[in-house]
């Protein structure tokens, strides 16, 4: 059985360990540092399985040894952005966040696929391969697919039609599918924020791309051919992300 570790028992951890139970894609270990919180919506869980028509463990813990042996750790530790706090604030809070939760992830979860979710997304992920030391096709993030599909709503609802008959992917910086692909190894081709070494005439920075995923994590960055204006857009999007990687080498 495939093991799936989610860090953050919060709105998106504990929805997305709801979603992994609900489709079975494995045995689900949920982390928090707030005490009872993962244990209680582990259970509550858990007794709606047998209404929900799923059967695998869902472990809520406090402790990281509990995550041991994961195939998959998806990170979604970390605090939303509040009024009064600037984009600074927010890195210098999450960035502490995602170095402590990848300490452990490095020491209990070598092997595992990292899938990052904290915002801001792009940078986090690119601290999170720094701080597990892993390769860079073993972590990456999700914004992709959640913005293409917010997109397609918003095409759907402009043009009167059935959101499933528009298709878009979304570039640039920042699902559920995704998961599902890691898992099963289904190599979908996905929009994820991913590294890249030279695609899209970018090197040394994460962004959002359409790559082939599978169970060792992104297996390839497909290169669309863009028009120069998009190209100009990404290219844009690549430095303000370095600009917010910068700001994140200051917090360290
Ligand atoms: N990538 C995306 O598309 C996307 C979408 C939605 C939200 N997000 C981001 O996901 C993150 C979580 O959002 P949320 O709504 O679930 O927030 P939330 O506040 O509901 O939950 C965050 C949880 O993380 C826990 N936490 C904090 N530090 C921890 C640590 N060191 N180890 C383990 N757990 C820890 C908190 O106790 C809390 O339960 C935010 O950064 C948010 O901006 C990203």
């Amino acid at each position: 059985m495939v093991k799936i570790s989610v860090i953050g028992a919060g709105m998106v951890g504990a929805t997305a360990v709801q979603r992994l139970a609900e489709f079975e894609l494995g045995d689900i270990a949920m982390i928090d540092v707030v005490e009872g919180l993962p244990q209680g919506k582990a259970l509550d869980m858990l007794e709606s399985a047998s209404l929900c028509d799923f059967d695998v463990d869902v472990l809520g813990s406090n402790d990281y040894s509990d995550i041991e042996g994961s195939d998959v750790v998806v990170v979604t530790a970390g605090v939303a952005r509040k009024p009064d706090m600037t984009r600074e604030d927010l890195i210098g809070i999450n960035s502490n966040i995602v170095k402590d939760v990848c300490s452990h992830v490095a020491l209990h979860a070598s092997g595992a696929v990292v899938l990052v979710v904290t915002n801001p997304l792009d940078i986090m992920t690119y601290a999170a391969l720094k701080y597990t030391g892993f390769e860079h096709q073993r972590v990456f993030g999700m914004s992709g697919v959640l913005d293409s599909a917010r997109f397609s709503y918003f095409v759907a609802a402009e043009l009167n039609c059935s959101v499933r008959d528009v298709y878009a992917m979304v570039l640039g910086g920042h699902g559920d599918t995704m998961v599902e692909s890691i898992v099963r190894d289904t190599r979908r081709i996905l929009p994820a924020c991913a590294y890249l070494s030279g695609e899209y005439g970018q090197k040394d920075v994460y962004l959002g791309v359409p790559v082939k995923l599978g169970r060792r994590g992104v297996l390839e960055v497909i290169e669309l051919e863009l028009r120069d204006e998009t190209k100009a857009a990404l290219a844009q999007s690549a430095d303000s992300v370095r600009d917010g990687v910068k700001k994140l080498n200051l917090c360290l």
